[in-house]
């Protein structure tokens, strides 16, 4: 619902951006906050989170900042329970963290399965598990969850193990849409592929050229198209989407 005084979507909402220093997790935190929402931006990166606290706060927006690894399940804890001191409420949580790295099967190491899986799986149940009674106390909820395209058809450069935790990603959206539902909560994902940030930093000039010509809109994504969408989801409008995974890729993959 768009407040009237104000004609803006989000104002009296309080959104939990997790891996907003840089790259999507920003942009949803700069546009959350300029459509009046209270942002709690978190991240390891504290330079990032500084200067994006900075930029909310010069235009007349609220955020607040937290150093949180999403892997650790102690400190998703205190990080839920401190924004909720703070807000006495959430209303919006956006599961953006997310660990990318390339390499072929036989050279994935323990570390790195670990480490992935930690921190794009177990990331997500763990900010999830915590913000649930909070959400419940307000009976209102939007969850949305960055997955991604390798989730759902896999991919032949990124270590297997990513493609396996945002594919659980779009699994357990599901059940967090059923059990959550009947409380106000809804619970969406995204499947992005080829949005330019620093995590496709290893996509040279050359394979960008090729990558968008296999793009029927012919271009690669931006932060922006993915914000748009993620804000959509977070908002009163999306009220009868529920358990979804939306691609977005410019018509790359549709199912
Ligand atoms: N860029 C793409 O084309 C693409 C495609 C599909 C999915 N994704 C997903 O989109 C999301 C955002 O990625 P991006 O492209 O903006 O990448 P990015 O690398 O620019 O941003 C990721 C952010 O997550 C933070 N982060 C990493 N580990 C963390 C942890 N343990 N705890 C807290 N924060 C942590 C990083 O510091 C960084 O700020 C990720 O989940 C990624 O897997 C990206």
């Amino acid at each position: 619902m768009i407040n009237i005084k104000t004609g803006k979507r989000f104002e009296g909402k309080v959104a939990v951006i997790t891996g907003a220093a840089q790259g999507m997790g920003r942009q949803v935190a700069l546009d959350m906050a300029a459509e009046g929402g209270m942002v709690a931006a978190v991240d390891i990166e504290e330079n990032g989170l500084s200067t994006l606290k900075k930029e909310i706060e010069d235009s007349g927006g609220e955020c607040t900042t937290l150093i949180c690894d999403v892997s650790v399940s102690s400190n998703v804890g205190r990080m839920i329970e401190g924004i909720t001191a703070l807000y006495r409420k959430i209303d919006i949580l956006v599961n953006n963290a997310g660990f990318l790295t390339t390499g072929t099967i036989e050279e994935t190491s323990d570390e790195l399965i670990d480490k992935t899986i930690d921190i794009n799986l177990k990331g997500v149940l763990y900010t999830i598990r915590a913000v649930t009674p909070v959400m419940k106390a307000g009976n209102y909820g939007r969850i949305v969850n960055v997955a991604s395209i390798t989730g759902k058809r896999g991919d032949n450069t990124t270590i297997f193990a990513y493609g396996a935790a945002k594919g659980a990603v779009i699994s357990l959206t599901r059940s967090v849409a059923r059990q959550l539902g009947p409380f106000g909560i809804t619970c969406n994902a995204i499947a992005p592929h080829a949005i330019m940030t620093k995590m496709m930093s290893y996509w040279d000039e050359e394979k960008k050229r090729s990558i968008s010509e296999t793009i029927p809109v012919r271009r690669l994504g931006t932060v922006k198209d993915v914000s748009n969408l993620i804000l959509f989801l977070s908002s009163d409008e999306s009220s009868f989407i529920n358990g979804e995974t939306v691609n977005i890729n410019g018509g790359y993959y549709m199912d």
